[in-house]
């Protein structure tokens, strides 16, 4: 028997607070059917998110991974395949974006955070989000790209008016940009993601320029407002814990535990969805083929058979979250996105720890695929450019 319930997980992305809707929905029908968005199942415990995330041969993603899909009419790569041929994306593209690749980005993000922060210090405010958190996951991008420091304003308004409005004209145009970068790296190769990309095979067979695209696409897509907003929820929870943030300041090589437990209690990319490919059964509900699901990794991430005390911060906590998702499609830029956010946190912390949200109501949210935030004002003493650094 299906369990229909009214739900929208688009909608509540935008919510301040959807926690106690999403927590209401597991515990009263773990297993739901929804008609929004032409009627979707949605997982919400931690087992069955965990468990139809690693099953692939059953929970498809090469149907899409969004619901609404993306627009784009073609499966964004490596997001929506399947494997085997997934895996071979995810060999060529990890050579990029794991930690090791990435070490030698530590030190300019650093430099362009501090930058950032410079500007804004004196002023005693400023909007994180559009002064700080889009700039940084937009400059740290261009690095994995080896795009110049300059273009980054351009991409950062193309993506966002992609992200936010659904713009297609927008896709479009980062399109353009990815397959000019595509031909220029044929022609002088360099040592950044786009030139990997152009020398690489899949199977024995080298990827086409269509494929690099839509490589570059994805990426850029998935590692902009997922960094840029969850650094904004992150810094609002630890303005409402003042005690916790102390600690950090006290003792700041706490804050890699902090970024993890931050990010579960975030959930800043909350469900990504599936295609069932044949008749399943989930918990009491049978699931019928071409069905697509909901993963919720927003509700795992606070399934209390799990995480005692779910809604507690708790930097101390041992158990994995699925802020990044679990399996095959487990987030690439995962690495990237932690050193964004440890570096930025570690900078802010150091520079204006007595920051809080100048006014919560003032905060500018949008639906999508991510719990997106596109403004903040902050407060904080005003300081010297180079004060504590
Ligand atoms: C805090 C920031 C981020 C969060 C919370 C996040 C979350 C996630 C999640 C939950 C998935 C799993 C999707 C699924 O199973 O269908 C995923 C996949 C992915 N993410 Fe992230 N992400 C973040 C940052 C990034 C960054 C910085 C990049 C790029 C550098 C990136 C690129 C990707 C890509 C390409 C995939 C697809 C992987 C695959 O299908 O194999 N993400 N992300």
């Amino acid at each position: 028997m299906r369990a229909d319930v009214e739900f929208d997980h688009y909608l509540l992305s935008a919510a301040a607070d959807p926690h106690p809707e999403v927590a209401r929905l597991r515990e009263q029908c773990p297993v739901a059917h929804t008609d929004a968005h032409d009627g979707y199942w949605v997982l919400s415990t931690y087992d069955n998110v965990w468990a139809a995330a690693l099953d692939t041969a059953t929970f498809s993603s090469s149907s899409g991974a969004s619901i609404p899909p993306s627009g784009l009419g073609i499966p964004l790569i490596p997001l929506e395949v399947d494997p085997p041929r997934h895996t071979g994306y995810r060999r060529v593209l990890g050579r990029y974006l794991l930690s090791k690749a990435l070490a030698r980005f530590e030190e300019p993000i650093r430099a362009h955070v501090r930058g950032a922060i410079d500007t804004f210090a004196p002023k005693g405010s400023c909007d994180i989000s559009t002064e700080l958190l889009f700039p940084m996951a937009t400059y740290a991008l261009g690095l994995v790209f080896g795009l110049p420091a300059e273009r980054g304003p351009e991409l950062e308004q193309i993506a966002t008016s992609l992200i936010r409005l659904g713009d297609t004209s927008a896709a479009m145009r980062l399109y353009t940009v990815f397959a000019e970068v595509i031909a220029d790296r044929k022609a002088n190769p360099a040592d950044d993601l786009p030139s990997g990309l152009v020398s690489s095979t899949v199977g024995g067979v080298a990827l086409t320029d269509e494929e690099i695209v839509l490589c570059c696409f994805t990426i850029f897509g998935a590692g902009l407002e997922t960094v840029a907003s969850a650094g904004a929820h992150m810094l609002a929870i630890l303005a409402e814990h003042p005690a916790d943030r102390e600690v950090l300041c006290a003792e700041p090589t706490r804050i890699p535990q902090a970024v993890e437990e931050l990010l579960r209690l975030v959930s800043p990319l909350p469900a990504m969805s599936r295609t069932a490919t044949k008749d399943v059964v989930v918990g009491d509900h049978q699931i019928s083929a071409g069905e697509r699901v909901l993963l919720m990794w927003i509700a795992a991430n606070r399934d209390p058979e799990v995480f005692a005390d779910p809604g507690r911060l708790n930097f101390d906590r041992d158990k994995a979250s699925v802020a990044f998702g679990v399996g095959p499609h487990r987030c690439i830029g995962a690495h990237l996105a932690r050193l964004e956010l440890r570096i930025m946190l570690e900078e802010l912390l150091n520079t204006m720890p007595d920051y809080r949200i100048t006014d919560p109501d003032q905060v500018v949210r949008f639906a999508g695929a991510a719990r997106g935030v596109a403004s903040m004002p902050i407060s904080f003493t005003a300081s010297s450019p180079s004060r504590g650094r």
